[in-house]
């Protein structure tokens, strides 16, 4: 069917209507353009649908610079202008605030852009597999394609079971590309297989690369199968990685006996320097090992982390509790400005960063804990009573539990960091229905080019 594309949803598909009202998500169209869709799934209230053909181009179209552009899961929405991205970002938070939060009219402000639009993120997490991705120039010879069964990559948009042999990405530095390269041409070589899930079998799963953007360090972890007498291949690659890019200063290798296709280990050696890289940010250092999570975009976590600071509006004798506090990032940005805070975390690695990260920057009025925030909150009294709560949970949002228990800490502020406005619209709602007011909601462009939305929010006590 015809249709005309008013705006792009959250998830990055555009939106039409048909005569008769009915809501069809067409994949990759734009707003303001004129389309052909092919309908491929029909629900109750509205229908998924295929760009066929473009009829009118938008005005808001641009030309994409990857190569791997519309193959790539990687980052969907390269052809449109970068002020339209961040429009759409503003409009989806709001849209889903009053749709899901069933908020009237919430304070949401314009996006925040990211301050830098490509070679932005800090941390690439590269796959491999045993089923190549033939994209469609190669697709015309593909038996002119060498090594079928062998790719290092990102997955192809909703194929989880194939991969791009990537030539280039623009998302994090080049360095990084030169890094995956290096690694695909040695582990191609190297006479061992991808693992692969169809047989649990296979021996290279992931390589993950990060960058300390303000310091020039650079991690690499090489992501395994549990096979002793393979190490020795490990052990060469990581020369060689060291030889070439002697920026590079640690390098470990994660053993894997997980049957999930997740870049987690049971096991991490340390094969080059310390096991971790450092990072500055708003002129604090942190450390980061490789299982921390860490935000991706380091100048826009400078900008989320300073609003979220403001929002906190710290005058320098509060309690501040970090839940879901990573390496503590939030938590000792606060630190200064507060008179002592307290950061719940999961991730073993994680707290012991914050820990060491509080030593680093000379903080003493920091503690961190390690276990599930949920059942640390039940024990809030031990730590004593918050002023202030940070919540930055991951994109589930909050577990029923510290929904519940958050709003009986007392706090008189609550400041929610979030990457995922649907789970945070629910949140804030029932915050809100438990005695708190929602004062302003920001969004912050951290991933351009991918659907994805950041936002920071503040609720006050009644
Ligand atoms: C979005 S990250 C935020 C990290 C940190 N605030 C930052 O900006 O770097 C979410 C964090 O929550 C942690 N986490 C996940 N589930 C948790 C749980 N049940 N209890 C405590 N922490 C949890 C993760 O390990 C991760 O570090």
């Amino acid at each position: 069917m015809e249709l005309e594309i008013d705006r792009l949803a959250y998830g990055g598909s555009g939106l039409g209507r048909t005569v008769d009202g009915l809501v069809i998500f067409v994949e990759d169209a734009l707003p303001g353009q004129r389309v052909v869709a092919q309908i491929r799934k029909v629900k109750k209230h509205f229908a998924y649908a295929r760009l066929t053909e473009v009829l009118r181009q938008s005005p808001q179209a641009c030309e994409p610079r990857c190569a791997h552009f519309g193959s790539c899961g990687g980052c969907r929405l390269q052809h449109l202008d970068y002020a339209a991205q961040i429009a759409a970002k503003s409009e989806q938070v709001r849209d889903i605030l009053e749709r899901i939060g069933g908020f009237d009219d919430p304070p949401v402000e314009p996006a925040i852009p990211s301050p830098a639009l490509y070679g932005y993120r800090n941390k690439m997490e590269y796959s491999f597999g045993d089923v190549r991705w033939l994209e469609p120039d190669e697709m015309e010879e593909p038996q002119s394609v060498p090594d079928r069964d062998f790719a290092l990559g990102l997955h192809p948009r909703g194929r989880w079971n194939r991969i791009i042999h990537l030539r280039e990405c623009h998302l994090p530095s080049p360095r990084s590309v030169e890094i995956m390269k290096l690694v695909q041409e040695s582990t191609g070589k190297s006479g061992l297989n991808p693992y692969t899930t169809k047989t649990n079998t296979g021996y290279w799963r992931f390589l993950v690369v990060r960058e300390g953007v303000r310091t020039g360090q650079w991690l690499v972890d090489l992501i395994t199968s549990d096979e002793p007498k393979a190490r020795g291949e490990v052990d060469a690659l990581a020369r060689r990685i060291k030889a070439v890019f002697p920026e590079v200063t640690a390098i470990t290798h994660t053993t894997s006996r997980s049957k999930a296709a997740v870049a987690t280990g049971d096991e991490v050696r340390v094969l080059v320097g310390p096991g971790y890289i450092e990072e500055e940010i708003g002129g604090l250092r942190f450390r980061i090992s490789p299982r921390a999570f860490f935000q991706t975009n380091t100048a826009g976590a400078e900008r989320l982390y300073r609003e979220a600071r403001a929002l906190a509006g710290l005058g320098g004798d509060e309690l501040v509790y970090d839940v879901y506090c990573g390496t503590g990032t939030i938590a000792l940005l606060m630190a200064a400005q507060a008179g002592r805070v307290v950061g719940f975390e999961l991730e073993p690695s994680a707290v012991a960063d914050a820990r060491a990260n509080a030593e680093l920057n000379g903080l003493e009025n920091a503690e961190f804990v390690q276990g599930d925030a949920a059942k640390m909150l039940r024990e809030g009294p031990v730590w004593g009573e918050p002023d202030v709560i940070v919540l930055d949970p991951p994109r589930a949002g909050l577990l029923p539990d510290v929904r519940r228990l958050v709003p009986g800490l007392g706090a008189s502020r609550i400041v929610y960091v979030s990457c995922n406005p649907t789970t945070l619209a629910a949140d804030l709602s029932e915050i809100c229905m438990n005695g708190y007011r929602l004062r302003i909601v920001k969004p912050l462009d951290m991933f351009p080019h991918t659907p994805h939305v950041e936002c920071v929010s503040l609720l006050t006590r009644r």
